[in-house]
């Protein structure tokens, strides 16, 4: 490992201070999950008919719900078929490391930290989990599992009336729409942990960012918060990102450039030494 990312980790182990891991579709990318903006990624090849990104907005939900619904539920589909890579199982190490002292942000929807053993407790789902739906209504606040007899569902796969009568709202039979945050809506506390993780933001002393290219507002506030702290950042991502150039602004910072299957791990072995 190299001396001056050793050193940053022997710091914050010092510190006993509190760390903070924010992730995104890079962490499952190695269990063979799109990334968004990759060259596969779903809005870059996006659904047959549509601009991918319409597709993950309220309006188009309003619009076209059944086509909303399918592509979420081949998304669905996709996550399920997935299991959780050694990047996930070294996050659920360092978890029981850490306790109270350690934070979960993560902006996929796939369901698969949590599948990995991470808690429910301490990990934030900020753009929500594909596996979950609510009413379209919001007659309640009550977030629902998809239900279990919608079968798997591949791209061209069509919503039968069957599966169409499932896809409501158990309280008041209104359309249900998927437990995901759209480009349209705004984040909040009740579905996606807005101000817990500002709250956290404020009280890491080490971030841990993995996976993810900076294009949505709240981990880049996460990340500006750490950095006005003076907290410690580490990136792991291939590719050069808005929070690896945060890296190099902060006295503790590291871009470490690979795979995080690979890199957690190795972190993850140093920091329980
Ligand atoms: N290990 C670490 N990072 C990786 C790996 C890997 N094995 N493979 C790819 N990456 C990196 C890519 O270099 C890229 O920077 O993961 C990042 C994935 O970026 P995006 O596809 O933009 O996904 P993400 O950052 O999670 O998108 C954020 O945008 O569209 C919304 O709601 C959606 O949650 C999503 C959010």
């Amino acid at each position: 490992m190299d001396s001056r990312l050793e050193d940053i980790l022997k710091w914050f182990k010092d510190s006993r201070g509190n760390i903070t891991v924010l992730t995104g579709a890079g962490i499952s990318a190695e269990s063979g999950i799109p990334t968004f903006r990759g060259k596969d990624g779903y809005w870059t090849v996006g659904s047959k008919e549509y601009h991918p990104q319409e597709m993950a907005t309220f309006r188009m939900f309003k619009l076209r719900p059944y086509d909303v619904w399918q592509w979420y539920l081949y998304r669905k589909t996709v996550c399920a078929r997935a299991k959780p890579n050694s990047g996930h199982f070294a996050l659920v190490e360092l978890e029981n490391i850490f306790m109270e002292r350690f934070c979960l942000i993560t902006q996929n929807v796939d369901g698969l930290h949590l599948r990995a053993g991470n808690t429910t407790e301490r990990t934030y789902q900020i753009h929500g989990n594909i596996n979950f739906m609510r009413c379209s209504r919001e007659c309640s606040d009550e977030i629902f599992p998809v239900p279990p007899e919608i079968p798997p569902q591949d791209k061209t796969s069509r919503i039968s009336e069957e599966e169409k009568r499932l896809l409501v709202c158990p309280h008041c039979g209104a359309l249900s729409r998927p437990h995901v945050l759209w480009f349209d809506e705004c984040y909040n506390e009740k579905y996606f942990r807005f101000d817990s993780s500002i709250r956290k933001a404020k009280e890491t002393d080490l971030l841990l960012v993995v996976g993810t290219s900076g294009a949505t507002n709240l981990p880049m506030q996460v990340g500006s918060l750490v950095v006005r702290k003076g907290g410690a950042i580490i990136d792991i991502n291939p590719e050069i990102n808005p929070f690896s150039g945060m890296a190099e602004r902060v006295k503790n910072g590291y871009h470490y450039q690979g795979s995080s299957g690979e890199i957690l791990p190795e972190i993850v072995d140093f920091l329980k030494a």
